[in-house]
């Protein structure tokens, strides 16, 4: 398949640090962690793999803004462009072991995402899309699932974990989901969850709480692969209010449904 230059750069950076998380996965135990808060872990692997990232697109497009988990806002010469940049996304997963995290890079233009691409590199999953041009897995494009019912979904989510508010909104929403789907998942890579709408494993999925950098590149390769996403009020603050729901046009128009619906009693 051949690339655009840009997702060249990206590819490029996305594997250099995809590397350096699969070392460092190896040798889990002996990596430096710290508590950025109550149930939030940041790592020596973190760090490293935003470095590497970090290095990679400033050299190959200098002048570019950024926004990185770690990092934080970057100012840069060019206003027009600004790398949004999740470095290890699954911190909590790759701390216990667990091989199901990604390395996010998004670029926007003129404050629409152009580009973006997620790396798993244990299971060796490289997702890109490009603006207009289609979503890919490795070498295959990709397409959400066709499921249209939501007692044929299988639903991903995300659990807001300790420290993190609105434990009780979160249980609302999952017994009303729950209550209308095939299954539940929780990945624990909100990077991933939105690369697998966009693959067709699953049929939907949400989460609040988000930060842009989880969701930047995801959200592209799911509209670049067919899917439909919103905040949970199905408006586009996404960014904004940090919620998301996604999956193709009646899987999302249908959870957006569920999870709104008051409390039910049993
Ligand atoms: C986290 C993961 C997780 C989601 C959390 C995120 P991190 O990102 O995406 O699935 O539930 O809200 O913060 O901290 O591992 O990059
Ligand atoms: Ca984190
Ligand atoms: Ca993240
Ligand atoms: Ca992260």
């Amino acid at each position: 398949m051949a690339r655009s230059a840009l997702l060249n750069v990206m590819v490029q950076a996305a594997m250099k640090a995809g590397r350096s998380l699969s070392r460092d996965f190896g040798e889990v135990q002996n990596l430096q962690v710290s508590l950025k808060g109550p149930g939030d872990y940041v790592s020596q692997a973190d760090r490293r793999a935003e470095d590497i990232v970090f290095s990679e697109l400033s050299k190959a497009r200098p002048g570019y803004a950024f926004l990185m988990e770690e990092r934080g806002a970057v100012d840069g010469e060019d206003d027009q462009h600004r790398w949004i940049v999740d470095p290890l996304d699954g911190t909590t997963n790759f701390l216990h072991g667990i091989p199901v995290f990604a390395v996010s890079i998004a670029l926007e233009r003129q404050g629409q995402i152009v580009a973006g691409v997620v790396y798993n590199p244990i299971m060796d999953e490289l997702y890109t899309a490009e603006r207009g041009g289609g979503a890919f897995m490795n070498d295959r494009r990709l397409r959400v699932a066709a499921r249209t019912k939501l007692t044929d979904a299988v639903v991903g989510c995300g659990v807001p974990h300790l420290g993190r508010g609105h434990h009780g909104d979160f249980l609302i929403e999952l017994r009303n989901v729950m209550g209308e789907v095939a299954g539940v998942r929780r990945m624990g890579a909100a990077a991933l969850d939105l690369a697998y709408v966009a693959a067709g494993r699953l049929d939907g999925y949400w989460e609040n709480n988000l930060s842009p950098w989880d969701v930047a590149a995801g959200l592209l390769l799911l509209r670049e692969a067919g899917g439909f996403a919103s905040d949970t009020r199905g408006g586009q603050q996404i960014f904004e209010t940090g919620g998301v729901v996604a999956g193709n046009e009646a899987i999302h128009r249908a959870l957006i449904k569920t999870l709104s619906k008051p409390v039910a009693l049993r």
